[in-house]
C-alpha cells in the first residue's frame, strides 16, 4: 500500500514516521513534507492546498491512501479530489470539513444534536446590534469569533464590553479577517481545564484516541499571545481520562456524526473536539476537522504506530470494525522550539544543530526547516518539535527537555513548563 501525506508541519512528519513505522506501507511520500520528512518519505513539491496537483500525484504514484493534515486543505478540497482520482482518503470533504472551517455551522450542528456548549449568538453587520446586546447580557465576558478560518487569530477573549465591541467592530467592519470574518460568534466565556479528544471516524463510528493536552500561549505560565501550539502531552494529569471519554464519546462524538451523516457528508478522518471541562460539566469550545497539532507528535510517540495505521486505513475506508478507544501505552510529551518573533514575523534561514537520536524514546519533529547546500536551516516560526515517551508523563517530560537542551539555532525559544506537574493557568480563565 502507497500513502500520501498532505501537509508540511510537525503533524505531518510525526504522522510519516508512523506511517514509516507502522510495516503497514511499501512507499511514504509527503506533498510538500519539510526538512525532516526524506528521513523516512519521498516529499513532493506539491502545496497542500492544490487540489488538482495532489489528484495528479495519486494517479501518477499509484497513491491508495491520502491522510490530510491541514485545515486549509481540507477547506481547498484536497479530499474530494484525491476521491475522485482513486485513492481512499483520510480527511473530510470540504462539506464536512465546514464542521471546523465555520464556526458557525459548528454551533448550529451542537444546538441542534444537544452537544453542550457555551451560549452564542452569531451575527453580521446588519444584526450587529443582537451581537453586542448578548455582548453586554455577559457584562462583556465573552469570547467573539470569526465565522471562518483564521489562522487561529480569529478569537478574541473579552473580560469588558469595550472590548467585546472592538473585536465585532474588527471582524465586521475593518474587514480584519476578511471574508472569515463577515459572520461573527459571539459565545459565553467559560472557566475550566482545557483538553483535546481525538476521535478516529469512518463516517458512522468512531474510535477514540487519548486524551491530550496542548499549550496554545507563547510563554511559561499561559502568558503571551496565542500561537498555533507551543507543545503538548498525553495523558491529561489528575483526569479520569477513561470516564471522561465515555462521556465524550456518547454526548459530542456520536451525536455530532450522526449530525454530519443526516446531512449527506458522512465524517471520515479526525474529530477533533476542543472541550473545556467547567464546574458544570464538558462544554466543546470548538470542532477541528484534523489532527491537532502539535498534539499529534505527542500522540504518535504514545500509541503503536501498525494499530495507529491500521485505524486511519479502516476509517479511510468506512471499515472500523466498532466504536472503541485506544489504550494508552505510554505517556509522552512534545515541546516545540520557534524562532525568536514568533508568533509574530520571525527571521528564517538560521542553521540548525540537531543531536544524534538517542534511542525510541525520543524524536525530533520538524516543522519549519528546509535544506540549503547540505545545511538545515530555520524555514518558519514554529521550527520544530522535541517528543518523547516515557512511563509516565514526567519520565517523557524529563526525557525531552534533555533532547531539546542540545537543540541549536539562533532565536530558538521553547516553553519550560510543558507537561509540568504545577497545575498551568489556561487562556480561558477569568
Ligand atoms: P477556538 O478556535 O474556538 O478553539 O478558540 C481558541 C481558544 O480560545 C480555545 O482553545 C480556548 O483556549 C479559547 N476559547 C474559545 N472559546 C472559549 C470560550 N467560550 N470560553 C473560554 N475560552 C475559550
Ligand atoms: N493544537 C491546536 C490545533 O491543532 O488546532
Amino acid at each position: 500500500m502507497r500513502t500520501l501525506i498532505v501537509g508540511s508541519g510537525g503533524r505531518e512528519h510525526a504522522l510519516a514516521w508512523m506511517c514509516a513505522r507502522s510495516g503497514r506501507f511499501t512507499e511514504v511520500f509527503c506533498a510538500p513534507g519539510n526538512g525532516g520528512t526524506p528521513q523516512m518519505a519521498t516529499n513532493l513539491s506539491v502545496d497542500a492546498t492544490d487540489a488538482a496537483g495532489l489528484a495528479r500525484v495519486v494517479a501518477e504514484h499509484q497513491i491508495d491512501l491520502v491522510i490530510v493534515g491541514p485545515d486549509a486543505a481540507l477547506a481547498a478540497g484536497v479530499t474530494d479530489a484525491c476521491l475522485s482520482a482513486g485513492a481512499v482518503v483520510f480527511g473530510p470533504t470540504a462539506a464536512g470539513a465546514r464542521i471546523e472551517t465555520s464556526k458557525v455551522f459548528a454551533k448550529e450542528i451542537m444546538d441542534a444534536s444537544s452537544i453542550p456548549t457555551a451560549a452564542w449568538r452569531a451575527g453580521t453587520v446588519a444584526t450587529r446590534d443582537e451581537l453586542r446586546d448578548f455582548a453586554a447580557a455577559l457584562h462583556g465576558k465573552c469570547v467573539v469569533k470569526a465565522d471562518g478560518l483564521a489562522l487561529g487569530k480569529g478569537v478574541v477573549m473579552c473580560d469588558d464590553l469595550a472590548t467585546a465591541e472592538l473585536a465585532i467592530t474588527a471582524c465586521l467592519d475593518d474587514q480584519r479577517f476578511g471574508s472569515a470574518g463577515e459572520r461573527v460568534v459571539v459565545e459565553e466565556r467559560l472557566a475550566g481545564h482545557e483538553v483535546s479528544v481525538f476521535a478516529l471516524c469512518d463516517g458512522t463510528r468512531a474510535h477514540l484516541l487519548p486524551m491530550a493536552c496542548d499549550y496554545k500561549r507563547a510563554f511559561d505560565g499561559d502568558a503571551g499571545p496565542n500561537t498555533g501550539g507551543m507543545g503538548a502531552y498525553t495523558p491529561p494529569r489528575e483526569l479520569d481520562g477513561a470516564t471522561l471519554l465515555d462521556a465524550v464519546a456518547q454526548d459530542v462524538i456520536q451525536p455530532c456524526l450522526d449530525a454530519l451523516a443526516a446531512r449527506d457528508t458522512p465524517f471520515r478522518g479526525c474529530l477533533y473536539a476542543g472541550l473545556m471541562l467547567t464546574d458544570d460539566g464538558l462544554r466543546v469550545l470548538e470542532f477541528n476537522a484534523r489532527f491537532g497539532d502539535p498534539e499529534t507528535q505527542a500522540l504518535v510517540m504514545a500509541l503503536d504506530p501498525g494499530r495507529f495505521a491500521d485505524l486511519v486505513i479502516a476509517c479511510a475506508a468506512g471499515e472500523l470494525l466498532g466504536n472503541g478507544r485506544e489504550p494508552q501505552r505510554r505517556a509522552a510529551v512534545a515541546v516545540v522550539a520557534a524562532a525568536r518573533g514568533y508568533p509574530g514575523a520571525v527571521t528564517t534561514g538560521s542553521p540548525i544543530t540537531l543531536p544524534l537520536p538517542d534511542g525510541s524514546d525520543t524524536m525530533i519533529f520538524h516543522a519549519g526547516t528546509a535544506w540549503e547546500s547540505g545545511t538545515l536551516l530555520t524555514a518558519g516560526g514554529r521550527v520544530l518539535a522535541v517528543a518523547a515517551a516515557g512511563d509516565d508523563v514526567e519520565v517523557a517530560r524529563e526525557r525531552a527537555y534533555a533532547v531539546m537542551d542540545r537543540v541549536e539555532f539562533d532565536g530558538k525559544r521553547c516553553r519550560g513548563d510543558i507537561g509540568a506537574a504545577k497545575p498551568v493557568a489556561y487562556s480561558g480563565q477569568s
